[in-house]
């Protein structure tokens, strides 16, 4: 059949499972697109901020002029939140954006696999476990993909594409012409620990972490380098606390099994961190600390 035909907007709903920042993002993207979203999570408190914060953001790119206030309330009005995944059975695509760890994933595509119509696509937002493993644990493993946003999703206009060893052409296309659907820029890569992304900027976080750690410069200093010297819009510590330690530090243990190669342990400043519950932005504190909701940050661990 005809995949890229199949997923039109306006006439076919898409399925979000995770609620969380990446969840909410994409389930934004799509429903701006014009397409029906069910946000799947276990969690109804999860879904609640979701809904605000979704809500919050459209008002945002009113306020900006991108859309006008009947179109942001018509793509609210599109997603479903919900903690009932049977309301996932007639998706065509549904985009996986759970925690980072492998036995969740494969639980939810298993779960995903019984539920959905035969020819639907199964996707995965992961930000670097492996598409081909995750196709293993399905009877579809042609029509499962990695399709990796970017925070935040309504701003970042890049989709890392992300062929599993089994994914078939026609599923590439499919979702590379979904992605454009949405306003952004497919970019294709093959499976790899980390893809493209995640291998060559982790390394870069950790190695600013370690030359914190070692007394190398502040945080500050090292984030003014990359900012003033590099044009990044964040330094590599600030964009550290906006992911997530704990996402970072996933992450680089998923690089450090996947290739066998020590250079990408995890920093212990940045694991010790974790430990203490500093996980960046969302918990008030990482490398800096976010007193309130919208206020700049401060200085220092
Ligand atoms: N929804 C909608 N619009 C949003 C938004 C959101 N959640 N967040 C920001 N915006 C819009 C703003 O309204 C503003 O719009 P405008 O250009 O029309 O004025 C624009 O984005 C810029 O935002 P601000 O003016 O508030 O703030 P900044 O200029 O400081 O930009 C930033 C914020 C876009 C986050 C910028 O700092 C940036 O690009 N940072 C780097 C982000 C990055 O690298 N993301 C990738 C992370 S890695 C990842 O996600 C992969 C994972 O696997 C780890």
């Amino acid at each position: 059949m005809d995949l890229q035909a199949a997923m039109q907007p306006g006439v076919d709903s898409v399925g979000v499972i995770g609620s969380g920042t990446m969840g909410s993002g994409i389930a934004h993207v799509f429903a701006r697109a014009g397409y029906s979203v069910v946000l799947c999570d276990v969690s109804a408190d999860a879904l609640e901020r979701a809904r605000k914060s979704i809500g919050a953001n459209l008002s945002r790119e009113v306020k900006k002029q991108k859309l006008t206030e009947a179109e942001a309330e018509a793509a609210l009005a599109r997603i479903t939140c919900t903690t009932e995944r049977t309301l996932l059975g007639k998706v065509r695509l549904a985009v996986e954006a759970a925690t980072e760890r492998f036995e969740l994933k494969r639980k939810i595509f298993e779960e995903l696999d019984a539920l959905l119509p035969a020819n639907a696509i199964l996707a995965s937002n992961t930000s670097s476990i492996s598409i081909t493993r995750l196709a293993a644990v399905t009877g579809r493993p042609e029509r499962v993909i990695g399709m990796h946003f970017f925070n935040p999703v309504p701003v970042m206009t890049l989709v890392e594409i992300i062929r599993g060893l089994q994914t078939a052409p026609e599923t590439y296309q499919a979702v590379e012409s979904i992605a454009r659907a949405l306003g952004k820029t497919p970019v294709e890569v093959n499976d790899a620990p980390g893809f493209v992304s995640n291998r060559v900027l982790m390394p870069l976080i950790n190695e600013a972490a370690f030359a914190v750690m070692e007394g190398v410069a502040t945080a500050e200093a090292v984030d003014q380098v990359f900012q003033l010297g590099m044009a990044h819009p964040m330094g590599p510590l600030t964009l550290a606390d906006f992911i997530g330690l704990d996402v970072c530090v996933d992450i680089l243990r998923v690089l450090q099994e996947g290739y066998g190669d020590p250079k990408y342990r995890p920093c212990p400043l940045l694991v010790r961190m974790v430990d203490a519950g500093w996980l960046g932005r969302k918990s008030g504190r990482g490398f800096y600390r976010y007193p309130a909701e919208g206020a700049p940050p401060r200085a220092g661990r």
